[in-house]
């Protein structure tokens, strides 16, 4: 007997062997939750691969989801039964409808989901031209609110003058404003190139024909007062109103309207409110200390809530209802530092988010003034500056794209120069509160 024999194990035994190493390695596979015959590499758990859903009312953001990452609300005993966590990317608080953009948020996307106006239009929505865009969630809203427009008000010339905006589109203009109006009233109505609302793709222009034919903005007069007074029911605000010029840092613009959805629009409009303010207030409204209750009666019931990002990682965990069918939700970031949440509880009248949710608002906005604000008055400060405007009647280029140029280069550092200062501004005024 050789050694080979010595160590030959019967065929039996090895049958046996082949069997358990088969066996444990397909329960391997089934514990690791891929299929026989898969060929796919191992992905890390994930925790919840739903996006959220859209409501009826408002739009989804379109985040993604990704593995899970510990954060505070890690314990899931702690949710209600009828919530679960859904894992956001921390970049997307840069997205959806809730975003501010101002002077000191610049936009950070560059008009996602855009869709052309003119081809999805309904016959009340003129547009000044055929290549006008806008976030796809908001033509159906624009539609429904100029068609009630019209009906309201009969045959109107009212049109869209301006949707999404590039930002080159944007440095376009604010140097032509700069040069036909001067600096001090360009500030005023311009937003700086990178920090203008106009390059999210969530709000547009108004304007109209006058009875010369001529395009003018609209001045929220006569049968256009409609449009501010009946916006939010569609979604909409007027971003830029007459009593927050301090703090929005733009003048009264009567034909810019944002779109934030229904509950957000109509709780907003109600309390008299920018679109600061909200976003600061809101933040006191969380899925532990109760979220904002917005009843619309038969239009609907929502419960608002914010959830602020996990610094410490690259996502964070947010409570979702577990039956969108039932309770149907959206998620925005704020393009700041976190998530608002927007529940749908119209249906779900026992949502364990309706025990604490709250109706107080009662957010002081002193620290959103800007301190060194100067109010533009175009009827006593008249425009163009007159050293702008020499540069300007003399200039043979005026009209051109020079947004390369040294001099707008330096408009803009004056502007930013001022935002340094505002932020200056305010941590002092914290640490002296602190
Ligand atoms: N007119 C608004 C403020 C903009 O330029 O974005
Ligand atoms: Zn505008």
């Amino acid at each position: 007997m050789d050694k080979k024999e010595k160590v030959s194990v019967p065929s039996g035994f090895l049958a046996l062997i082949v069997l358990v190493v088969f066996v444990a390695g397909i329960a391997t596979m089934l514990v690791s939750g891929h299929q026989i015959g898969s060929a796919e590499a191992p992905k890390p758990e994930v925790k919840d691969t739903d996006t959220a859903t859209t409501s009826s009312d408002d739009s989804l953001s379109g985040l993604s989801s990704q593995a899970a990452s510990p954060n505070a609300y890690e314990d899931n005993s702690n949710l209600p039964g009828d919530y679960r966590l859904m894992t956001v990317l921390n970049e997307d608080i840069y997205k959806g409808s809730m975003i501010l953009v101002n002077y000191k948020y610049q936009s950070m996307i560059d008009g996602e989901n855009l869709v052309n106006i003119y081809d999805n239009a309904t016959e009340a929505v003129g547009v000044k031209d055929d290549d006008m865009f806008i976030n796809e969630s908001i033509v159906k809203p624009l539609n429904q609110f100029f068609d009630d427009f019209k009906k309201a008000k009969g045959q109107t010339s009212i049109l869209i003058s301006s949707s999404y905006r590039s930002k080159d589109a944007q440095t376009k203009i604010y140097n032509e404003s700069v040069k036909a109006t001067g600096q001090k009233s360009t500030s005023y109505y311009v937003a700086v190139p990178g920090f203008s609302e106009h390059q999210t793709g969530y709000c547009f222009d108004t304007a109209a024909y006058n009875y010369m034919g001529e395009m003018i903005e609209l001045d929220g007069e006569g049968e256009y007062e409609w449009l501010a007074e009946n916006c939010q029911n569609y979604g909409f605000i007027l971003r830029y109103p007459n009593d927050k010029t301090n703090i929005t840092g733009i003048g009264y613009e009567a034909w810019h309207f944002r779109y934030v959805g229904v509950p957000h629009a109509t709780f907003i409009q109600e309390h008299k409110l920018c679109l600061e303010e909200y976003i600061e207030g809101i933040k006191d409204y969380t899925f532990e200390k109760g979220g904002l209750l917005i009843d619309r009666g038969n239009r609907g019931k929502w419960v608002a809530f914010y959830c602020p990002k996990l610094e410490a990682f690259n996502n964070t965990d947010i409570p979702v209802p577990s039956d969108s069918a039932k309770c149907p939700y959206t998620v925005s970031g704020n393009n700041i530092d976190g998530f608002i949440v927007t529940v749908d509880v119209t249906k779900d009248t026992s949502n364990s988010l309706l025990k604490n949710a709250r109706t107080d608002w009662s957010f002081d906005n002193k620290s959103l003034i800007i301190s060194d604000f100067e109010d533009y008055d175009p009827v006593n400060d008249p425009s163009p500056e007159s050293d702008t405007a020499k540069d300007w009647q003399s200039d043979p280029f005026w009209g051109e794209d020079d947004s390369d140029t040294e001099t707008d280069a330096e408009d803009y550092e004056s502007r930013f120069d001022y935002v340094d200062y505002y932020d200056e501004v305010s941590d002092n005024e914290s640490q002296q509160s602190e």
